[in-house]
């Protein structure tokens, strides 16, 4: 713990990891409520290369004008291999401490927290953690920045394949987003009424795909559409399509991959209040004294989690709604 309101003077705020869009949003609320507050913030551009590399500028609340509806990150985002290294960490930390700066605030997932954590271990940096990604698989908090936008992107690209796919009376499988956590992939299948969701989460059996698709085909259903993610481990949207489509020949298996437009793009309203509510949160938290701790809004209150905590487990699906996408298909 720090000693609450003396200490905070300076802080420091990056992105890091996947861009999500939010984080102009988060980087902004961080900004204002530290002005508000009498701190001063230094931006650091391009995560945490940027960090190493010395990429620093003092940040007043006009240079976060008119950026809350914007998707990507002002501050630009890296996946630093240098980071990664005892040697890159320890630049960091000496640019922090020669800087002043008090603390250091990360915006991004599992992999910023990681960094920040180790950072805060091996050079007593205090940080704090905001978690922003489209995958939405950080726990301490119901949802992360970026995820909301991710999720309708992909609901509204659903419901244009979904035309073309009952034109043609065809079968598409749509790969979204989601190396490792199946999120998108769920609950884009429930808004967009997919048939069938393969989930990185749980066990995909081809035979028992096709067993399914099958029958739902003869049925009423002219045409299907199943949503991949893209970390099921059937290998993804186009493999799986190499695998099935002799057993569906007549409804002409296609693919589409959604990729990274569902990383980009204005952020909607609840990423924007979600990523204001937890940047002026971060501010808060330091000034009552927290280091080492991750923010989120759990039954829209604000919790706290401690970063080795926030790396350590993996958030779970709602097992409810695996269950409701089945029911409804
Ligand atoms: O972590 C967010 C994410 O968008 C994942 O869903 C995806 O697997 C990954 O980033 C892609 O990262 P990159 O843009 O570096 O290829």
């Amino acid at each position: 713990m720090l000693d609450p309101i003396t200490e905070v003077k300076s802080i420091a705020v990056l992105t890091s990891g996947g861009d999500s869009p939010g984080m102009n949003a988060a980087v902004r609320a961080v900004v204002r409520s530290a002005a508000a507050n009498s701190i001063t913030v230094h931006a650091v551009f391009r995560g945490y290369q940027g960090l190493i590399d010395g990429e620093f500028k003092e940040f007043k609340t006009y240079d976060v004008s008119n950026i809350i509806q914007r998707g990507g990150t002002i501050l630009k985002s890296a996946r630093s291999k240098e980071f990664r290294t005892e040697e890159g960490r320890a630049k960091a930390a000496a640019n922090l401490k020669e800087k002043g700066i008090d603390a250091l605030v990360v915006i991004g997932g599992d992999g910023t927290f990681t960094g920040a954590n180790i950072l805060s271990k091996e050079h007593g940096i205090n940080v704090v953690g905001i978690p922003a990604t489209i995958d939405n698989d950080i726990i301490g908090t119901d949802e992360t920045i970026g995820y909301d936008t991710a999720l309708n992107t992909a609901t509204e690209a659903i419901d244009k394949i979904r035309d073309t796919a009952d034109a043609h009376e065809r079968m598409f499988l749509v790969e979204v987003m989601g190396r490792d956590a199946g999120f998108i992939a769920l609950e884009t299948s429930i808004a967009g009424g997919a048939e069938l969701a393969l989930l990185p989460e749980e066990l995909t059996n081809i035979s028992e795909v096709k067993t399914l698709l099958k029958n739902m085909l003869q049925e009423q259903k002219r045409s299907s559409l199943v949503v991949v993610a893209e970390g099921d481990e059937t290998g993804g949207a186009l493999k799986l399509a190499e695998n099935i489509k002799g057993d569906f020949a007549q409804y002409d298996v296609r693919v589409c991959i959604l990729g990274h437009t569902q990383r980009g793009g204005s952020p909607t309203a609840r990423d924007r209040v979600l990523a204001s509510r937890l940047g002026a949160a971060a501010v808060k938290v330091l000034l009552e004294g927290h280091s080492e701790i991750m923010v989120g809004i759990v039954n829209n209150s604000l919790k706290i989690t401690p970063m080795r905590v926030a790396v350590s487990k993996k958030k779970n699906l709602d097992y409810t709604l695996v269950q409701l996408a089945k029911l409804l298909r």
